[in-house]
């Protein structure tokens, strides 16, 4: 039996990671053995003996921290299985051997540890006699180093899953990366789309606030302006028919000097007239006639009107369009329409500069300004200039009455007013192209006259033609006294019989009574019963009984149900009166046709 079998026995019960620990001995002569394992396990080292070269073998292969051999157990023997086992290590193994050696063995006197140490790598020669303490030094440095060695595979495996972890990671961060540019992609325009949408609504929205502002400001400045205009027509008729009277009474006199003042109040109440009619353009509510018009032809006889009015500072060329439909607007009011469009482009140009007034014929999509035509068919008249342009701020407000940029007297800041306000009451619109330096255009839209609109014949709103009669009454109803009674006299010196009442409750009071009435003339605005009302009321009672309405303005409805020849405007021009209170009686016939009302006198 081997001295130290026992300790060599592979059954021993050493675990696994202590194997690894272990001291292995291989000194098979002498003591030697024996010494160097008591002093191991001593010192805390697991030492196991080996009997020879082959057990050694068995040993390393199940795990061992060093092995300490004596040089006389290898020297004679073949170490080329130990060598082999040495060169068959993993990479992060270099297992140390200590070689004790006999005094003066050491390298340079020893070509056989020359061999030894090529053959095992790691060798530690330890010259014997030793010092048990420099033996457990040794053994125990060898068996820190190996101890590391082991922590290296572990750790090198640790840094193969972690960089293997890292590479997976860094694929998949790049994988998200690209993902996540593209998703950054697809929401930037995502984003950009919304925002682009959001952008075009809010300016839609800024455009039809703008839009609507501007319809309301103009609405509040048409009431407003209409309202003036109403009361300044009152005053008008009470000045201009009481005019009249003086007019005639001083008509015998040679007091010249007296018939030139009185002429030169005339004219100035002839002008407040046109102020009013302007300003009643303006907020659409004048008095239209509208009729199917050749819009080329009705230009073509102004051209005279148009070049002495200019003067000879700019000239006129004109594009009309053949083919051009007709347009159904009141032809009295075209020639004001292009009058003035034509001084604002003399206005704005140089002297030697040309105007163009061109027809066309146009269909329109949405409006994008409250001055625009509604959608539909129209014929336009562009006048158009090379002048001085408008400015936004002079654009946003050129429709503005009384809004005027020319020196105080040249301009009152009515025409453009105007011209829209004919448009639009017409059922057309306006649009400006302008720009600073370079001119500007402006488009009148004036409505397509339809087939039946076409075809229509004016009936002869005067009644001329017709015989007069003046032995009939006349009921006058109007709130105003002043102008109720200079309305009377003026019938009155034209032959009738007047009868006055203030109130539409009284004109109804006097028809039910005992009285004869043949032609009712009506205030149309009346406070309390207005003249619709009591037109309507009378119309009931009396529906054969002829009503006249006389209106500073009225709405367009109203005005289009009652219809041109039934309608007289106040200030009173002319003969307008006369005409059309003969018509109205020459439509019913002599006082004794029997459409007679009673009348208490
Ligand atoms: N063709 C144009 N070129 C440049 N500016 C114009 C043109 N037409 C109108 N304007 C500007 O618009 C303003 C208003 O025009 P509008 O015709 O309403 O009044 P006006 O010409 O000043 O006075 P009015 O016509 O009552 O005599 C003008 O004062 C001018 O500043
Ligand atoms: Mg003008």
């Amino acid at each position: 039996m081997a001295p130290y079998g026992r300790d060599c026995d592979s059954n021993s019960n050493t675990n696994l990671d202590n194997l690894s620990q272990r001291a292995l001995i291989l000194a098979p002569f002498g003591r030697d053995a024996f010494v160097a394992a008591r002093i191991l396990r001593e010192a805390g080292v697991d030492a196991e003996m080996c009997n020879d070269l082959p057990m050694l073998l068995v040993e390393l292969a199940r795990g061992a921290g060093v092995a300490l051999m004596t040089d006389d157990a290898i020297r004679s023997a073949d170490i080329k299985g130990l060598a082999s086992w040495v060169r068959s290590q993993p990479s992060w193994s270099d297992f140390p051997f200590v070689l004790l050696t006999e005094r003066g063995g050491g390298l340079e006197r020893n070509p056989a540890a020359e061999r030894q140490m090529k053959a095992l790598g790691n060798v530690v020669f330890l010259e014997r006699p030793l010092h048990p303490t420099t033996l457990i030094s040794v053994v125990r440095t060898a068996l820190r180093g190996r101890g590391r060695q082991y922590e290296s595979p572990e750790r090198l495996e640790a840094v193969r899953t972690s960089e293997s972890h890292a590479r997976s990671a860094e694929l998949e961060l790049r994988r998200l990366n690209e993902s996540l540019e593209a998703r950054v992609a697809e929401r930037t325009e995502e984003i950009e789309a919304a925002n682009r949408q959001l952008v075009s609504q809010i300016e839609e929205r800024e455009r039809v606030e703008f839009t609507l502002r501007q319809m309301q400001r103009l609405e509040a400045v048409g009431q407003l302006t209409s309202g003036v205009a109403h009361d300044f027509n009152n005053l008008l008729t009470v000045v201009l028919g009481n005019l009249g009277f003086i007019e005639r009474g001083v008509a015998s006199s040679a007091d010249g000097q007296l018939k030139q003042r009185l002429s030169h109040v005339r004219l100035a109440a002839m002008r407040g007239a046109k102020l009013t009619s302007q300003l009643l353009a303006f907020s659409r509510r004048q008095r239209l006639d509208p009729k199917a018009i050749d819009i080329n032809e009705a230009l073509t006889s102004m051209r005279e009107l148009l070049q002495s009015a200019l003067g000879g500072s700019v000239q006129i060329n004109t594009v009309f369009r053949p083919g051009l439909w007709q347009a159904f607007i009141d032809p009295t009011q075209l020639e004001l329409v292009v009058l003035n469009l034509a001084i604002n482009a003399r206005d704005a140009s140089q002297v030697g500069d040309s105007i163009t007034l061109e027809t066309a014929n146009a269909r329109v999509g949405l409006a994008e300004t409250p001055e625009e035509p509604p959608p539909g068919e129209y014929v336009v008249i562009s006048v158009t200039d090379t002048g001085s342009g408008m400015t936004k701020e002079v654009l946003a407000k050129a429709f503005e009455p009384f809004f005027t940029t020319k020196e105080i007297g040249k301009g009152s800041g009515l025409g453009l007013s105007q011209v829209l306000g004919f448009a639009q009451q017409s059922g057309g619109g306006i649009r400006i192209e302008t720009r600073v330096g370079e001119g500007t255009s402006v488009k009148v839209y004036l409505p397509r006259a339809a087939d039946s609109d076409v075809a229509e014949a004016s009936p002869d709103p005067t009644g001329a033609g017709r015989q007069h009669r003046t032995d009939a009454t006349i009921l006058l109803v109007d709130d105003d006294n002043a102008v109720r009674e200079v309305t009377a006299s003026m019938l009155r010196e034209l032959g009738y019989a007047v009868l006055e009442v203030g109130s539409g409750g009284a004109a109804l009071d006097l028809l039910d009574g005992d009285s004869n009435v043949d032609l009712i003339v009506l205030d149309f605005v009346m406070p309390g019963m207005n003249g619709a009302e009591l037109a309507r009321q009378i119309h009931s009672k009396f529906s054969t009984l002829p009503v006249l309405f006389v209106t500073g303005y009225a709405d367009k409805t109203t005005l289009a149900e009652i219809g041109d020849a039934r309608l007289i405007k106040k200030p009173f021009v002319g003969d307008e009166l006369a005409n059309k209170v003969h018509a109205a009686l020459a439509e019913i016939g002599p006082r004794l046709s029997g459409k007679v009302v009673p009348l208490r006198r």
